[in-house]
C-alpha cells in the first residue's frame, strides 16, 4: 500500500544579527538532506528592490506601494541559493551595508511581512524533502507555529561584530559593530529573539567553531527526528 506522505519536519532557528545563523542553517540542511529556507534574505529582496526604485525605505506608504512590482524567488536547495528580484539576481547585492542598514525599516512594515509569509508558507508545504530549516525570528509563531525543532543562535556581541567584519572586509570593524548593535536594536523591537521561548533550544557559538556550531545544530535537529 503505498504511504501518504509525510510532511516535511519544519526546524525553526532564529538569533541576533552575525550569529552565524544563515550559514549554519544552510549548511546543517545540506548534511541533512533539508531544504533551507532563509527568510531575512526576503526581506532583503523587499528592500534592495524598494532602493532599486529610489524609495525611502522609512516611507512605509510607499515600501507597500512598491509590493505591486515585487517579484522575487529564494532558491531553497542549498546546492542551489539563489536571491532573484524580477529577472535581477540579487543573491550578493542584499548583503551590501546599504540594505543591512535599511532592511529594518521594511522589514517593520505589517503588508510587507505578511506578503513575503504567504510565500514562506507555500515554499514549506511544498518541500518533497524529509524537513526544511527556516531561519528567522517569526517562524514559529506566525509562519510555521508547528515547527517541530527550535533553535536560537546565539553569540557574544564581539564574536557577532567580528564575524560580520569579516564578511565585509571593505568597512571598519567599528562601523561594522556600531551598524550590527543598531540593528539589533531595530529588531528587537519586533520580536524578542535574545531570550529562548519555552522548547527552545539555545545553541551558544561564541566558543565554538563554525563546524562545532553546525554539529551542534544538526545534534539537536536528529534528536527531534526521533
Ligand atoms: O537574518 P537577516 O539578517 O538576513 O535578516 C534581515 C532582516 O530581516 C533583519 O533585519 C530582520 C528581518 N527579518 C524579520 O523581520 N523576520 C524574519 N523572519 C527574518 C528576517
Amino acid at each position: 500500500m503505498e504511504r501518504a506522505p509525510m510532511s516535511a519536519l519544519i526546524v525553526a532557528v532564529d538569533g541576533p544579527a552575525g550569529s552565524g545563523k544563515s550559514s549554519v542553517s544552510k549548511a546543517a540542511a545540506r548534511e541533512l538532506g533539508f531544504d533551507y529556507l532563509d527568510t531575512g534574505a526576503a526581506y532583503r529582496a523587499v528592500t534592495w528592490h524598494v532602493l532599486d526604485r529610489g524609495i525611502d525605505p522609512q516611507d512605509a506608504a510607499s515600501v507597500i506601494g512598491s509590493l505591486d512590482s515585487f517579484v522575487y524567488a529564494i532558491g531553497t536547495d542549498p546546492d542551489d541559493y539563489f536571491v532573484r528580484v524580477g529577472q535581477t539576481d540579487v543573491t550578493e547585492a542584499i548583503r551590501e551595508a546599504r540594505v543591512n542598514s535599511a532592511v529594518s525599516f521594511t522589514a517593520r512594515v505589517p503588508q510587507v511581512r505578511a506578503h513575503v509569509n504567504a510565500m514562506f508558507r507555500r515554499l514549506i508545504e511544498s518541500s518533497p524533502k524529509d524537513g526544511i530549516i527556516a531561519e528567522g525570528r517569526d517562524i514559529t509563531t506566525v509562519v510555521a507555529p508547528d515547527a517541530g525543532v527550535r533553535i536560537l543562535l546565539t553569540a557574544s556581541e564581539e564574536a557577532r561584530a567580528s564575524r560580520r567584519a569579516a564578511e565585509l572586509p571593505q568597512h571598519s570593524g567599528t562601523q561594522t559593530a556600531t551598524a550590527l548593535l543598531a540593528r539589533d536594536a531595530a529588531d528587537s523591537k519586533v520580536s524578542d529573539f535574545m531570550v529562548a521561548a519555552d522548547g527552545v533550544h539555545t545553541v551558544d557559538s561564541t566558543d565554538l567553531s563554525y563546524a562545532q556550531t553546525i554539529d551542534a545544530v544538526v545534534a539537536l535537529i536528529r534528536e527531534g527526528q526521533k
